[in-house]
């Protein structure tokens, strides 16, 4: 059976990050993956986590399964921070909540639930997207299409063409937005494009699926919300894939949901059947311990307020790296244009290099970025920032130069 199966390449970011370990240069950087990383470099445990954590636990009498659903009391307290107490869709019972092993497990059953109502759907993802976006969306039979998003060489928008090409997709495809802090870009739409796109999708029948993975990275909970928010009270159908794994840390324990709204309760009914299904015929049902240990936290207002702090204390340190850095390359280079670095939001910005600057920063300068020039602002701090600006300054900016 096997002998027909070629070995695949590995994910390019294990490459990376192998790269990185077996680097003995002392002063070496990792910019490369996707996670937060505090002033030592660590990913750390929450205290809300821990302490939420300890008391799960010692409460815990038994492992039996949990359901397809996974648990009530998270997925009610999942929609209620996403859409708000008193959202219209909630008060009508529109919204129907899954426990997801993660965002990925939300994205992948809602690409199941295109699949199953509307096979021929085409789901519109940004260029560029987060690398996972096509197997997981793809990867269920689901053709995929690209609208422009951003330029990586002006570090700008492309926003009309983004409209341009959205215009032309058929009624009742799917269009993939990332809610806030986009993937890899950090360029995220303003309030009033945000008006315009809510336009377009409810003019041309389209349905939005949101991709919710930094809520609160860019500017609190609240407003990192508020353009799903928005988009869900203008449309009758959406989708909203949503993760815990960077706004609680909880990566690994795989916590994450997807929202689906229907265009009224009885469709809300029969969608969440085959939300169910999906996930039964996946994976059977989430894993529990993160996902139990996330709805503690969201109904302790103790716990909750504690999260809140580490989450801007998280945020705080991301945005002030972002105008570190850009302050340093201003001095260092005597010009604005890295200015953008300080204004984007979340964790990821592009360089905007060519693949020929990304290797030159690895060998020569021992600074890690995926091959897109994607860095991950978390991996800077105050004692490496010189140093990135200056190798950014000698390599990157001479290559956007042309040099
Ligand atoms: C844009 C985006 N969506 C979804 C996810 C899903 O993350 P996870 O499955 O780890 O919760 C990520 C994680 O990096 C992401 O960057």
């Amino acid at each position: 059976m096997f002998q027909q199966l070629e070995r695949l390449i590995p994910d390019s970011i294990l490459g990376l990050m192998a790269k990185y370990r077996a680097d003995p240069f002392k002063h070496k950087v990792d910019l490369g993956v996707g996670v937060y990383r505090d002033l030592s470099g660590n990913t750390p445990i929450l205290e809300c986590v821990r302490r939420a954590e300890r008391e799960v636990l010692a409460a815990q009498t038994t492992k039996s399964y949990v359901g397809a659903a996974g648990r009530e009391e998270f997925n009610s307290a999942l929609e209620e921070l996403v859409l708000g107490s008193a959202h219209a869709t909630r008060r009508d019972r529109r919204a129907r909540t899954l426990q997801t092993p993660g965002g990925c497990g939300a994205l992948r059953v809602g690409a199941e639930l295109i699949k199953a109502a509307a096979a021929g759907a085409v789901v519109h993802v940004s260029d560029p997207t987060w690398g996972n976006h096509a197997p997981l969306l793809g990867g269920c039979g689901l053709k995929l299409e690209r609208y422009p998003y951003y330029d990586a060489a002006t570090h700008e928008l492309r926003f009309e063409a983004m409209l341009q090409r959205l215009q032309t997709a058929s009624a009742g495809d799917a269009v993939l937005i990332h809610a806030c802090c986009h993937n890899p870009t950090g360029a995220d739409l303003s309030p009033a494009q945000w008006q315009a796109v809510a336009d377009l999708l409810q003019r041309r029948g389209l349905v939005p699926f949101l991709d919710l993975a930094y809520q609160g990275f860019g500017a609190s909970l609240e407003e990192d919300a508020a353009a799903v928010r928005m988009v869900v009270e203008r449309v009758p159908e959406a989708l909203i894939a949503v993760s815990f794994s960077k706004n609680l840390g909880l990566y690994r324990e795989r916590v994450g949901g997807l929202i689906v709204i229907s265009e009224n309760a009885a469709r809300a009914d029969a969608v969440q059947s085959h939300m169910l299904h999906i996930a039964r015929s996946i994976y059977s049902m989430p894993p529990d311990h993160g996902a139990a240990i996330a709805a503690k936290i969201f109904a302790e207002p103790p716990l909750r307020r504690e999260w809140i702090q580490e989450l801007d204390a998280m945020r705080t340190r991301i945005q002030d790296m972002r105008s570190l850095l850009a302050k340093r390359l201003q001095e260092v280079t005597g010009d604005d244009a890295f200015d953008f670095i300080r204004t984007q939001h979340g964790m990821f910005s592009l360089l905007g290099v060519s693949r020929e600057a990304v290797e030159r920063l690895r060998e020569e300068h021992h600074i890690y970025m995926t091959s897109d020039s994607r860095m991950n602002l978390a991996g800077i701090m105050p004692h490496n920032v010189s140093y990135v600006a200056e190798a950014f300054a000698a390599e990157a900016f001479a290559a956007e130069r042309g040099i």
